[in-house]
């Protein structure tokens, strides 16, 4: 146990997905896993483990944002030993074509800050995913037919209020689009040698204001848990 997961040792895999949202984390499990139980409860931060194919897996909410993010990452690779940790979540697309639905798998993450930022100082580190799973999820996102794109997005520390001359910056720059925790997730994979990658599902459009009904987010949020899967045991 930790101050934030309720597991016993052994309650946890080695694979760990991480939706932000605890009742995402709760319908993923339903969902794809077999012989899911739920493994922590502590603050509603739900967390399941069950197996998938065969393999052991860990869907755990993250919350939103990178501090919440680097608390049960910090513990699930510190104490419970996991290996693997695939992000998915939603995104705001920030390029004319990239479409709602769309999956974007993130090659890296652009920040203004992180949690990390106190250890790197001045240092720009470039938080990267790890290359075995993000080629593996373009391959499961390429056979399925799932319209999807790989390349830099940006992770934010403010969902409202955002500077606009830097959403400018990141649109001329290429960036596909916004979430709020995959740059820490990378720097803590590459502290402590984990493999890490952030599959995420177009839910807005910062260009078109388009946004997807609350009601449609869940089923379109099927193919990026398949493909986050697929990709962890390729
Ligand atoms: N997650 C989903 N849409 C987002 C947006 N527009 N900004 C930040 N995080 C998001």
């Amino acid at each position: 146990m930790t101050i934030h997961i309720g597991a016993n040792p052994g309650e946890i895999a080695e694979t760990v997905l991480l939706p932000g949202d605890p009742l995402r984390a709760k319908w993923a499990a339903e969902t794809f896993l077999e012989n899911a139980r739920q493994v922590n409860d502590v603050r509603g931060m739900l967390g399941f483990t069950g197996e998938w194919n065969g393999n052991p897996v860990t869907i755990q909410g993250s919350g939103m944002g990178m501090p919440s993010l680097s608390i049960y990452v910090n513990e699930l690779i510190s104490t419970f030993g996991a290996k693997t940790l695939i992000r998915i979540g939603s995104c705001g697309a920030m390029q004319q074509d990239v479409g709602l639905r769309d999956v974007i798998l993130a090659m890296t993450a652009s920040t203004l800050s992180t949690p990390s930022r106190g250890i790197f100082k001045e240092l720009n580190f470039a938080p990267c995913a790890d290359w075995s799973l993000l080629k593996a999820a373009a391959q499961a996102a390429e056979a399925k037919g799932t319209p999807t794109h790989v390349g830099g997005i940006y992770s934010a520390d403010v969902f409202y209020d955002e500077r606009p001359d830097l959403n400018e910056q990141m649109v001329r720059h290429g960036i596909l689009g916004v979430e709020m925790e995959a740059a820490e997730l990378y720097n803590l994979a590459a502290r402590y040698q984990r493999r890490a990658l952030a599959v995420l599902t177009v839910s807005d459009h910062l260009l078109t204001g388009e946004a997807l009904p609350s009601d449609q987010r869940q089923s379109s949020f099927g193919d990026m848990v398949e493909i986050a899967l697929q990709a962890a045991f390729a």
